[in-house]
């Protein structure tokens, strides 16, 4: 696969490898992390792909404020991811992250699929023979809902997806609850950090504000009366 994508808009190669903000310059994150085109080598490593569905969302509530609805979801395995999964050998990556979505959130958004110009990192996993991209996509709020309420109605509710979730962005007075109390939830592979980079990535969230969700998330240890 080379030249320009589908879209006619974004050559393959030069799809760009993300500046990794300082507070998630971990092992996890950087390692392994090279263009498309580079992971490209690897030719007998399964890919996989995955999104970050977000949209803007204005107001707060009584426990803080939105700032946006980020989707997550709630794995077979116990774990939260995002969704996505397996590319078939010979398709299209994209292709295969719609198709995926669809079979697992019911993705049904014709009029806005996920494309190239979404596209956000790649990661190989060697120990895994595997090749992660990763995506991050902007709907509107009222996509949003839209998505939210087609998931039960998705082929794979029930058996790989066992439902989506909004990220809580805010922390609470007690410094605790909120983010930082999600990010204690276990993670599928690296996305807890992708989930913070997308939050970086879209300026949801600034460097400052993740080094202290992390922070503050790492302070679980300061008792469960902090709920
Ligand atoms: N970061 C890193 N790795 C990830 C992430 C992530 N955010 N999300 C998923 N993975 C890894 C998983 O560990 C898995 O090995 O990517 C691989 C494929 O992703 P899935 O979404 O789990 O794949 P999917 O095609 O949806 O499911 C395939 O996997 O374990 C089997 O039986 C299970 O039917 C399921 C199958
Ligand atoms: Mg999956």
């Amino acid at each position: 696969m080379s030249g320009a994508n589908k879209t006619g808009v974004i050559p393959l190669e030069e799809l760009p490898v993300p500046q990794i903000p300082k507070c998630l310059q971990m092992r996890t994150v950087t390692t392994g992390l090279m263009s498309y085109v580079e992971a490209k080598n690897f030719k007998e490593y399964r890919e996989a792909a995955h999104a970050c569905i977000w949209a803007p969302q204005e107001g707060r509530s009584n426990f803080g404020e939105f700032r946006a609805a980020v989707m997550m979801h709630l794995r077979f395995d116990g774990t939260f991811g995002f969704p996505g999964g397996l590319i078939k050998p010979g398709e299209d990556v994209v292709d295969g992250l719609n198709r995926e979505m669809a079979e697992e959130i019911g993705w049904s958004l014709t009029d806005h699929p996920v494309t190239w110009t979404d596209y956000y990192s790649t990661q190989v996993e060697h120990s895994k023979k595997m090749i992660l991209h990763f995506f991050i996509t902007r709907v509107t709020f009222d996509q949003f809902t839209s998505l939210e309420r087609n998931c039960p109605l998705a082929l794979e509710y029930g058996i790989e997806v066992f439902g989506t979730v909004r990220v809580p962005l805010y922390t609470m007075r007690n410094m605790y609850s909120g983010l930082p109390a999600f990010l204690n939830n276990k993670f599928i592979g690296t996305a807890k950090q992708q989930l913070l980079l997308a939050m970086y990535h879209t300026n949801i969230l600034t460097e400052a504000e993740i080094n202290d969700v992390i922070y503050k998330s790492q302070n679980l240890k300061l008792g469960p009366s902090r709920f």
